[in-house]
């Protein structure tokens, strides 16, 4: 059975765990790997890994967990701005051995229940064009596209030259 509760500090091992299984093929870190290489040392899943863990770090309140059989199967994070009144979605991730039974769903609906609850009048979140699971995923739930960016990047000096 499936439950969401609040993130604890003792969940963190298990999250970037999730984190590293799910971002492989979906992440702008990763690409800039493939195109660069490994980058001051720090491969593409500890970057993505520290993104989480700075979501948890400044708002742990708005991360919440997916709990199946006593195991950790998936998180949601969230960040609130009570000016503009706009919540954030910056992550969500659901192991691969338990997708496909709606706890992205479920983290998503609980996300919002929690935005709600802390006044924000619109959620936003993003993907990658190259992520054709999420993108299915959000204008199914009722998000609306609204923009695409491009991402650049480029080396700055012979530390990043290739033999
Ligand atoms: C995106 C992700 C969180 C979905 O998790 P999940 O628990 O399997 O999703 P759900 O079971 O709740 O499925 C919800 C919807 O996702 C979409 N979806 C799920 N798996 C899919 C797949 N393999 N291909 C296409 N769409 C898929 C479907 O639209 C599905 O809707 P449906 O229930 O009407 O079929 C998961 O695939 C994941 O962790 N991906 C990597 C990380 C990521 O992309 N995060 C989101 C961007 S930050």
């Amino acid at each position: 059975m499936l439950s969401i509760r609040p993130f604890r500090p003792e969940d963190a091992p298990r999250i970037r765990e999730i984190t590293v299984a799910c971002f492989d093929g979906v992440s702008i870190d990763q690409n800039i790997e493939r195109l660069l290489g490994v980058v001051a040392d720090l491969p593409w899943q500890a970057r993505k890994a520290a993104q989480v863990e700075e979501d948890c770090r400044v708002h742990p309140e708005g991360v919440f967990v997916a709990v199946v059989a006593n195991d950790v199967a998936g998180y949601v994070t969230t960040r609130v701005n009570p000016s503009t009144r706009t919540g954030w979605i910056p992550h969500l991730a659901v192991d691969p051995r338990f997708r496909g039974r709606g706890i992205a769903r479920a983290l998503l609906a609980h996300a919002q229940d929690y935005l709600r609850e802390r006044g924000m009048v619109t959620a936003k979140i993003e993907t990658l064009e190259q992520n054709a699971t999420a993108a299915s995923l959000f204008p199914k739930l009722g998000f609306r596209e609204v923009a695409r960016q491009i991402h650049y990047i480029k080396p700055l000096g012979p530390e990043m030259e290739k033999e």
